[in-house]
């Protein structure tokens, strides 16, 4: 069977560590795109150049050229601008609108086949302006957020539980910003409500409470603490681990469930939206959607989210997109 083909646009941060996880798990040969001259191909040099002590024999080509995406069956898009002092929210909305327009004209000329990821932020956006754009079908356009936020989470209550973060699970709902919606009901260490752990640790119900209530408030501001202590730039390992598990489930047809950022017709009763939800992600993507009962509060705080996502998506018209 021939190798894949996976493609990525935008050679930064994310973008680096995506191309180094790629080969060393060998899901296929890379193709590492950047407007930027020379940096892809030195990325790409320097990754290759491991591939005798990481054992691995795909090939990684750096480019700055469209046309080395050809029949690409996966493509991640990771390509944007991050905020600079002085930008507001428009500016940036803007200019990485821009950014993505360019991007899936390219990628719908180059890789009509492919299943797209779609990593940039504004994310709930940017992957709405890419399905739009390419005009391909829903199913086949995703985005990256819902793995992530829940990995946090996950991670956040195994710190506080001290136990194996392997047996956490955790679920964040809703759209990529500050009103994503952590799932506390459904969060569960091997089947165990994480809840009813905080009650016997603390032997207090409101103490479990109010300590749940910064693990979710963690969650939802984590990728700004990560930026804090980074100064220059964002999360760049964990949203590209992330996506890796977005990739296998669709090289290998997993049909995993995870979070992801999908496009909603009707279910949750959200119709024509890309947000944050379960699915089941295999050979064809997006293959279905994954739906929960939601208690009266978590239906509150899912509308509340996708109502910012809507809110951004009717911006991004505004401004011309
Ligand atoms: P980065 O700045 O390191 O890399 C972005 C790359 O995009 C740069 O190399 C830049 O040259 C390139 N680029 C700019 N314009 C381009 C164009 N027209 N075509 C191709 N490439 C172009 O940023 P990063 O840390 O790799 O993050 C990438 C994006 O992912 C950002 O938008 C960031 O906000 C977002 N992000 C998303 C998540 C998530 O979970 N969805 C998490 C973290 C970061
Ligand atoms: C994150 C932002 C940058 O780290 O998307 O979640």
């Amino acid at each position: 069977m021939p190798r894949k083909k996976i493609s990525i646009i935008g050679g930064g941060q994310i973008g680096g560590v995506l191309t180094q996880l790629i080969a060393q798990k060998q899901l296929g040969d890379v193709v590492l795109y950047d407007i930027i001259e020379d940096m892809p191909q030195g990325k790409c040099l320097d990754i290759a150049e491991a591939s005798r002590v990481d054992y691995f024999d795909i090939k990684v080509t750096g480019t700055n050229d469209y046309k080395e995406i050809d029949g690409s069956d996966i493509v991640i898009i990771t390509a944007g601008l991050p905020r600079k002092p002085g930008m507001s929210r428009d500016d940036l909305l803007t200019t990485n609108a821009q950014i993505m327009k360019t991007v899936a004209e390219n990628v719908k000329k180059h890789a009509p086949k492919s299943i797209v990821i779609v990593i940039s932020n504004p994310l709930d956006a940017m992957v709405t302006l890419f399905k739009n754009i390419s005009g391909f079908k829903a199913n086949k356009v995703i985005g990256q957020a819902g793995i992530l936020d829940s990995s946090r989470f996950a991670t956040f209550i195994a710190w506080e539980l001290d136990v194996s973060v392997k047996d956490i699970n955790a679920l964040v709902l809703g759209g990529h910003g500050d009103t994503m919606v952590p799932l506390v009901r459904y969060a569960n260490v091997n089947g165990i409500p994480v809840m009813e752990l905080l009650e016997r640790k603390y032997k207090d119900k409101a103490k479990a409470d109010e300590v749940m209530k910064a693990l979710v408030e963690r969650t939802k501001m984590a990728g700004g603490e990560v930026v804090k202590l980074l100064k220059t730039g964002s999360a760049f390992y964990s949203p590209a681990s992330s996506t890796i598990a977005m990739t296998e489930a669709i090289l290998y047809d997993e049909k995993r469930v995870l979070p992801v950022c999908a496009y909603l017709d009707g279910e949750f009763g959200v119709k024509g939206y890309y947000v944050g939800v379960p699915a089941v992600l295999g050979a064809n993507g997006v293959e279905r959607i994954v739906e929960l009962t939601l208690n009266d509060e978590e239906q509150a705080l899912l509308d509340n989210s996708v109502n910012a996502v809507k809110t951004l998506v009717e911006d991004m018209k505004r401004l011309g997109f």
